[in-house]
């Protein structure tokens, strides 16, 4: 097997959250590697300025406005997706985030938890509910799912979080078990810190975490999103062919977030 088993020809990837961040190197990764990606947003100007990128690069996006904790704009992904392309190749699981909610278990208001664990958990369920069974009638296809450090360990800045991004964790790895005799593979990637709007949010509202999170990373920066990027394009290709129900940590050494 050469190099040509990481690239994705022609492919269909759908990207949730692809506005901006994470989600937009992911899309714009994947459209390198030479898929054609759909963006799934709450927020489409945002993608459109995506789309307009991966379109100058020679592949086609679609913008699918959409927020992806509705089960019923989730079908609509799908279905415009289909409309357009045909089939679903990869799916992104990335649209996620802190909401604003910070601050210590005890003292997470209800309303907050529900919020949290619903952006971050319940969305993963319903996008990957949608598209598996797509994908189970191709017999083919691939989910990544944008976990997170926070989720593999105790996360004491936002505990819904952290909660929910474990959360992630288990839900690939079931459905890596369900979906392995379909030829379907399923794996989740755990960012450490990227510079994105979500930690300079974080960072905002708690300025000591920027230079305590700084030294605890062994390489010395934070991420990029072209970190996540490419480990994205390398388990949505053929290379990662016998790769299921794994977490790929992205995160420069950090050992642990706390
Ligand atoms: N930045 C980090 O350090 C970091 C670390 C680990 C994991 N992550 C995860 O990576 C993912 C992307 O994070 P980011 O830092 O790029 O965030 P970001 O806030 O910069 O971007 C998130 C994007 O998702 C979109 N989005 C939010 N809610 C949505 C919804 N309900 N439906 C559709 N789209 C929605 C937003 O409009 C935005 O364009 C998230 O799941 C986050 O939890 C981030």
């Amino acid at each position: 097997m050469g190099l040509s088993s990481f690239a994705l020809t022609d492919r269909v990837a759908i990207v949730t959250g692809a506005g901006q961040g994470i989600g937009r190197g992911i899309a714009l990764g994947l459209a390198e590697a030479g898929a054609d990606i759909v963006a799934a947003e709450l927020e489409p100007s945002r993608a459109e300025q995506t789309a307009a990128e991966i379109r100058s690069r020679g592949r086609k996006a679609l913008v699918v406005p959409a927020d992806v904790r509705i089960a019923s704009q989730v079908d609509n992904v799908v279905r415009r997706t289909l409309a357009e392309f045909g089939r679903i190749d990869v799916l992104v699981n990335n649209a996620g985030g802190l909401l604003g909610i910070v601050g210590p278990l005890l003292e997470t208001k209800e309303e907050d938890w529900d919020r949290g664990i619903t952006l971050n958990l319940k969305s993963v369920f319903l996008c990957c509910k949608a598209v598996g069974k797509v994908m189970a009638a191709q017999k083919k296809g691939v989910i990544i799912n944008i976990s997170s450090v926070a989720g593999m360990g105790a996360y004491t800045p936002a505990p819904h979080y952290g909660v929910a991004k474990a959360g992630v964790i288990n839900l690939t790895q079931t459905l890596a078990m369900e979906l392995a005799p379909l030829g379907i593979r399923v794996n989740a990637i755990a960012p450490g810190t990227v510079a994105t709007a979500l930690v300079e949010e974080l960072f905002r509202t708690r300025p000591e975490l920027r230079e305590k999170r700084l030294k605890s990373i062994p390489m010395g920066r934070l991420g990029r999103p072209e970190d996540i990027a490419a480990a994205v394009v390398y388990l949505a290709s053929d290379a990662s062919d016998y790769v299921t129900g794994e977490v790929l940590a992205v995160k420069g050494g950090l050992p642990f977030v706390g």
